[in-house]
């Protein structure tokens, strides 16, 4: 439930490799804020799974653990992010992923204005969440999502109250299809070839944030939770 600050919030960008816990962290911040969490990761599995076109361009690509074409990702996300449930707000997980979608992801933030209630436009807060590579597999592969709404559990680190049942909706848990270990070697191959640079992309533009992710995950909530507060605060021109 959101905490009943209508604020403005702005963008704010999630990045980390697979299995950081993205995911895990948006939800928290989409609950707390009331604004969209936007996982391009899942707008591309509800396509796959519809069979649409876009689906069927991307299904074989994330298969193999690869990165969707740059241009299918950005036309999908300027079509989400024009909708008015992120005039407030909006948080994006899983994008940008590549230093195109970072350059066109300003372009556009620049170009189709979010009121920040100061008739300007928010700048993003991006937030990289750093895990330790030897703990992702681990994250991924305990990793069971309920099939209803996407919450997130883990058989090792969050396990749900009754195997293979969502707590919340009493759904079903699956095991992702790209969370298989010969995939996941390969989107952690991604991650380091075409991901790591948008985060020095941001860094040179001095607006990286780094947040440890190694820590349980309600200490992480906390730290992220904090960060977006003192981005809010310095946005507004407060100390
Ligand atoms: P996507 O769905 O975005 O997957 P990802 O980036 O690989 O990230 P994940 O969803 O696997 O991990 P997460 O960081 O959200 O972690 P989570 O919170 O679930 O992308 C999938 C595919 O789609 C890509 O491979 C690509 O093909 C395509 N795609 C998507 N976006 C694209 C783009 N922009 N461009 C091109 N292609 C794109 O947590 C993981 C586990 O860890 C969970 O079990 C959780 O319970 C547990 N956990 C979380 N936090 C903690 C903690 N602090 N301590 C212990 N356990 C924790």
């Amino acid at each position: 439930m959101a905490d009943g600050t209508l604020r403005n919030i702005g963008p704010i960008i999630l990045l980390g490799p697979p299995g950081a816990g993205k995911g895990t962290q948006a939800k928290r911040i989409a609950e707390r804020y009331g604004i969209p969490q936007i996982s391009t990761g899942d707008i591309l599995r509800d396509n796959v799974q519809r069979g649409t076109d876009l689906g069927l361009q991307a299904r074989a690509v994330m298969a193999r653990g690869e990165l969707v074409p740059d241009s299918l990702v950005c036309d999908m996300v300027a079509g989400r992010l024009r909708q008015a449930d992120c005039a407030r707000g909006f948080i994006l997980d899983g994008f940008p992923r590549t230093p195109a979608q970072a350059g066109w992801l300003d372009a556009f933030l620049e170009r189709e204005v979010f009121d920040n209630g100061r008739g300007g436009q928010c700048l993003p807060i991006v937030m990289r969440i750093d895990v330790d590579y030897n703990r992702l597999l681990q994250r991924l592969t305990g990793r069971r999502t309920c099939l209803a709404n996407g919450h997130i559990y883990n058989v090792y680190f969050q396990p749900p109250r009754v195997a293979d049942i969502c707590d919340v909706d009493g759904s079903r848990l699956v095991i992702r299809n790209d969370d298989r270990e010969e995939v996941i070697r390969e989107r952690l191959k991604a991650y380091d070839l075409q991901t790591r640079p948008v985060a020095e992309y941001y860094e040179q533009k001095g607006r990286l944030v780094v947040v440890d992710g190694d820590l349980p995950v309600d200490e992480v909530s906390e730290r992220v939770l904090r960060e977006i507060e003192n981005h809010a605060v310095t946005a507004a021109g407060g100390s």
